[in-house]
């Protein structure tokens, strides 16, 4: 049964306080972009002033390297800590103390420069990844629990929203003539304050989450008189019901651990299944294009990088709202193969863009093609789907625990490529594309003959695949029935 669900002004503050930190996690994402070259001017002249010697090539990369991609360590250990504060602290008390992070990671970035330390910038990351690895736990949870039934879907999706949204703002932020140059990059990093304080603010504002009141705190009074804010009416009950239920099934199911996950034969194939989708979204190379694209671009010798950066935030953000609409309906594994099939066409035009670069004409617009192209099918596929089958693939008892071992692959995949892409693309040159396609393929390979589809399934039906160990994902080619969905897990 499913809850009337209406959209009230309580609601509505609630959820639009707890993106914010959405926002941060995409701003942070894109943010060092565009400033590269500028601030890798900084570490040169610091370096001068140090040293009295010009940085060498290959300190430069490592430091820029280390810069970008320890955003992910923090990003790890904050995922993997989400666990500690949510049941203690509340849903809406973590997100506010999280805070507390974002206005120490904005203290080093800022003033960086004004200490000649790039150290400063570099801690300053590993706290800002510490936060948005809290955050994009705390966030969707906290929007889930606060928001009914029927517009759970909904309202869970502006999180994504949000991210990208996030990562556009951080593209145009970083323009030259805003806050992108040599004067301003300071603030450009350390903007992040300002968000946080707004939601500082806000927060107390906000109601804690009526499940998190019930369940954890057997609050019962409290949770319904924030119910009765949220939803607008005085009869809750069924909302409690629903909640209540929903507690006795968690109740009925052993919670799994981590090291379960792996020793149950049970889950085995499913945990591998849910690391290697993981895998495959950091390892298309999405990420060497959101931290890189500007640098990417300039090789391609566009014009105006920054612009076409830019553009491919645009894209990213208009596709990201297309597969809003695509993904409740049509297969996840499907959506997935067509994803990686187009990223794969599109790195190789990348490819053949970089290489016949200085014989033929116009090669720097098939590099912006081939860009845009490879972002769109990103968000039809390998950005949202990994997330859908984690949560599809296990029931309540195993779920926090994969969650936690996919969040964790996750962000190491992203360290992986945040911190390689510059080596290997001086090593490789123009062909550095090319080992993004092996892996393409190879995912693709992978998902065509492992992954089954989850959608309109239940845990028992896709169980007992797994305990046959009969796949029949190769044999059914027609997925995009659009008959009703019949677990009620997502
Ligand atoms: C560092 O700065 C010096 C002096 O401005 C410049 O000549 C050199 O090319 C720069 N080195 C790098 C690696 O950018």
């Amino acid at each position: 049964m499913e809850s009337e669900g209406k959209m009230t002004v309580r609601l509505m503050l609630a959820v639009s306080v707890a993106v914010i930190g959405s926002l941060q996690f995409g701003y942070n994402t894109g943010v060092i972009n565009a400033p590269q070259e500028i601030i890798e001017s900084f570490y040169n002249e610091t370096w001068i002033q140090r040293y009295n010697e010009e940085i060498p090539r290959a300190t430069l990369t490592s430091l820029w390297s280390i810069s970008v991609a320890i955003f992910s360590v923090g990003g790890m250990i904050g995922s993997f800590s989400v666990g500690l504060f949510v049941n203690r602290f509340g849903r809406r008390n973590s997100m506010l103390f999280a805070n507390v992070l974002a206005f120490i990671a904005a203290i080093f970035m800022g003033f960086s420069k004004m200490a000649s330390s790039f150290e400063m910038l570099i801690i300053g990351r590993l706290i800002v990844g510490l936060y948005c690895g809290l955050t994009t736990g705390f966030v969707p949870m906290y929007v889930g629990e606060v928001a009914p039934t029927s517009l759970r879907g909904a309202l869970g999706t502006l999180h994504q929203l949000g991210v990208v949204v996030g990562i556009l703002i951080a593209q145009i932020f970083g323009l030259n003539q805003i806050l992108g140059n040599e004067s301003l990059w300071p603030f450009l990093l350390s903007c992040i304050f300002i968000p946080a304080v707004i939601q500082c603010i806000a927060l107390p504002f906000c109601p804690e989450s009526p499940r998190f009141l019930l369940i954890n705190r057997n609050e019962e009074d409290k949770a319904k008189s924030v119910l009765k804010k949220l939803r607008g009416t005085t009869d809750v009950s069924s909302d409690l019901q629903e909640m209540k239920e929903e507690s006795r099934q968690m109740m009925r199911e052993k919670k799994v651990t981590i090291l379960e996950l792996f020793r149950s034969p049970l889950y085995r194939q499913p945990i591998l299944i849910a690391i290697i989708l993981q895998l495959s979204q950091q390892l298309s190379g999405i990420n060497a294009v959101f931290y890189y694209s500007t640098g990417i671009f300039q090789k391609a010798q566009v014009e105006q990088p920054v612009y076409a950066t830019i553009g491919a935030g645009i894209v990213n953000t208009a596709f990201t709202v297309v597969s809003l609409f695509v993904v409740e309906r049509a297969g996840r594994r499907t959506l997935h193969l067509i994803g990686l099939a187009g990223m794969a066409g599109c790195a190789v035009l990348m490819t053949i863009a970089l290489v016949l670069l200085d014989t033929v004409h116009g090669m720097s617009y098939l590099s912006i093609v081939a860009i845009f192209g490879f972002v769109a099918f990103f968000e039809i596929g390998p950005g949202p789907i990994p997330w859908f089958i984690v949560a599809e693939l296990f029931s309540q008892g195993p779920r926090p625990a994969a969650i936690a071992v996919a969040g964790l692959s996750n962000w190491t995949s992203n360290f992986i490529v945040g911190m390689g892409f510059q080596y290997v693309e001086e090593l490789c040159g123009a062909y550095v594309f090319i080992i993004f396609i092996i892996l393409l393929i190879i995912f693709f390979v992978f998902t065509y003959f492992k992954v089954p589809e989850t959608r309109g399934r239940t845990f028992d039906e896709i169980a007992s695949e797994f305990r046959h160990g009969d796949n029949q994902a190769d044999k059914q080619p027609e997925e995009l029935h659009l008959g009703p969905a019949e677990d009620s897990t997502v």
